[in-house]
């Protein structure tokens, strides 16, 4: 017979946990011990001046970097190290660093599509090439998601024919065709019209409604307010703000987080 426990409900579980990261480009310290929690299904947002670290921490999340010191987990999974009993951190070999990057998704300023292929073409590129899905079903599945990201119409379309909002949505799908179960957005408006930014927030509002867990670097203020569960402000490679934007963008912020404001309005 199962025995009755007193086990406390367990504490919701971070998805992403960074540790103290830090990088270096040379001699020049980038990442200076940066700390992130985000829990499965949740929401963070990325903000800081331009050259602050934050494109470069994204990138080490999914190992298109390497950090040098700290820890950064997604899942169980230690990105890009393996650590032995003594502590020691050994570099994970390009193989494992290309299974652990599958289950991240990233979506770039610039749509970074394969001009040759249709929108179809590109979404179902990885499935099937990587993961080895029969086609037909990669299809099924890619029409699925261009149906969710409105854009089930431009299916056979070459991504030059398409306006920049409709190419950051097709990316958008993309990543999603790999079933990830975390999502990077680096500045994935900074590139579009005004006329095309609220198409592209809107699809990204509606995947965090759906549960995605998502770290999302942007300017976008408003929409930083509007969907984020926390704001992330860096500066000069470090976290100077980690909280809930009510507190970020309340009533009250800080003088730090007022000048920042000051600098992009
Ligand atoms: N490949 C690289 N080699 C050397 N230095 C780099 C490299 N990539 C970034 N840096 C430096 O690292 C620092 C952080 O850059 P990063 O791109 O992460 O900033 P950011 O916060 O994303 O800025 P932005 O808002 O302009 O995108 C900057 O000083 C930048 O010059
Ligand atoms: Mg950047």
């Amino acid at each position: 017979m199962a025995m009755a426990t007193n086990a406390p409900a367990a504490a919701p579980a971070a998805l992403v946990r960074a540790e103290k990261v830090e990088k270096w480009f040379g001699n020049h310290q980038v990442l200076r011990g940066v700390d992130l929690s985000v829990e499965r299904g949740k929401v963070t947002s990325i903000i800081g001046p331009s050259g602050s670290g934050k494109s470069t921490f994204l990138r080490c999340i999914n190992q298109l970097e390497t950090y040098q010191a700290g820890r950064i987990y997604v899942g169980d999974a230690l990105i890009g190290y393996e650590e032995t009993r003594g502590g020691k951190l050994v570099p994970l070999n390009n193989r494992r660093i290309v299974a652990q990057r599958r289950r991240i998704g990233m979506v770039f300023q610039q749509f970074n599509l394969f001009w040759h292929m249709t929108v179809l073409e590109n979404i179902i590129e990885a499935p099937v090439m990587v993961l080895g899905q029969p086609r037909q079903q990669a299809e099924r599945r890619a029409l699925e998601l261009l149906e969710r990201v409105g854009l089930a119409e431009k299916a056979n379309a070459f991504p030059s024919k398409l306006s920049g909002g409709q190419q950051q949505r097709a990316a958008i799908a993309r990543a999603l065709a790999m079933d990830p179960e975390l999502m990077l957005f680096d500045e994935p408006t900074s590139a579009l019209d005004p006329e095309t930014t609220g198409e592209v927030l809107t699809v990204i509002a509606e995947l965090a409604k759906s549960g995605m867990t998502m770290i999302i670097v942007t300017h976008e203020m408003s929409f930083a307010r509007q969907v984020s569960d926390r704001v992330m402000l860096m500066e000069n490679g470090a976290v100077d703000y980690e909280g809930p934007p009510e507190q970020f963008f309340g009533e009250q912020p800080s003088a730090r987080l007022k000048a920042f404001l000051s600098t992009i309005h």
